[in-house]
């Protein structure tokens, strides 16, 4: 038995460790190169799987340490973004550090700078930057000094809104109805679907808040977040073993597999448009090892560590009578 994430979990239990491992953050949203990509990459691919303008509305869920990712897309001309996490980690000052270095990065054209999963180079021009989507015209309005001035005032203040642009922020995200309905273009996560408790009220909720036509466009890792040795070992544990590792933590993994996501999709009315999986290349537990849960897993799900989903929300269909 791997000891060390039971030792983590059991010390949640002990007052004030729980905020400690909590103000450690989430480690990648502080960078903005790293958010910068993250939302090339999310743009790119749904600019490829059928959307034809840059959203106006924009919802994330789990930002993690900074609003980045969104900023960059405010960046790149969304008006309204809207942030929902569990826990309250982003600061303004992070926030404001990263936008002036995402500001940098857009007015550059700065070439995406590593590969990762999944590659989408193949819709990148040659400097390995998305000018198709973000051309000169697109980036010369969205970038325009007033334009930034009014971003940075939102971020200065913490007011909500200034004329036309808009930053929410709101954490924890407890209600269903934090999205107005029918009021988002896009909803994008990174990272986070494979933490989030309820996953079906959760895919409720978004088909609720996204338009007709608006699309989701999710990256989600069913690796056991080091929480064993091998990239596959959450599936290995009991129920009351993983209820100890999890210990009083706000979130930590789902274990819900691929097609846990993809079935829930298909229920509440989702057309999926890329389903991209990644295989472990290590060494994972076998199928003897797995839990009673889990002892019942399909072989794909047994061998997928990521996978990159984007969906429509069907336009409102008109019956003939
Ligand atoms: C691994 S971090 C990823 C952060 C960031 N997206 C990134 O790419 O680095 C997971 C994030 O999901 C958030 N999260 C967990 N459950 C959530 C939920 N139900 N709704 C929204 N965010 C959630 C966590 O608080 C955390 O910010």
């Amino acid at each position: 038995m791997y000891l060390r994430p039971l030792a983590i979990g059991a010390s949640t239990f002990i007052p004030g460790m729980r905020r400690l491992l909590t103000q450690r953050g989430t480690g990648s949203t502080s960078s903005a190169t790293y958010c910068y990509e993250v939302w090339l990459k999310h743009l790119v691919l749904l600019w490829a799987h059928g959307m034809r303008a840059m959203p106006k509305t924009l919802a994330e869920l789990g930002p993690g340490d900074s609003l980045g990712v969104g900023l960059a897309a405010v960046l790149c001309g969304v008006d309204h973004y809207f942030a929902l996490d569990v826990v309250n980690y982003s600061n303004p000052r992070l926030n404001l550090a990263v936008f002036d270095e995402l500001i940098a990065l857009l007015r550059n054209r700065t070439p995406r700078t590593h590969t990762g999963w999944p590659d989408y180079d193949q819709y990148l021009d040659n400097n390995l930057f998305p000018s198709h989507i973000l051309t000169d015209g697109v980036l010369e309005k969205s970038l325009a000094p007033s334009r930034i001035e009014r971003i940075r005032a939102v971020l200065k203040t913490r007011e909500r809104e200034s004329r036309d642009i808009c930053i929410e922020y709101r954490a924890p995200w407890l209600d269903d109805d934090v999205i107005d309905k029918e009021s988002v273009d896009v909803v994008l996560s990174h990272a986070v679907l494979q933490s989030v408790l309820d996953l079906d009220r959760t895919y409720a909720a978004l088909y609720a808040g996204l338009k007709p036509g608006g699309s989701m466009s999710h990256q989600i890792d069913f690796t056991s977040f080091r929480t064993s040795r091998q990239w596959n070992g959450h599936w290995a544990y009991s129920e009351a073993v993983w209820k100890l590792i999890v210990g009083k933590r706000p979130y930590l993994i789902n274990r819900e597999p691929h097609s846990t996501h993809v079935d829930l999709l298909r229920k509440h009315g989702f057309e999926l448009v890329c389903d991209l999986q990644n295989y472990s290349n290590e060494p994972g537990i076998r199928r003897s090892q797995l839990s009673a849960r889990w002892n019942r897993i399909g072989e794909d799900d047994f061998a997928c560590a990521g996978a990159f989903i984007q969906a429509r929300k069907p336009e409102i269909r008109v019956h003939a009578v």
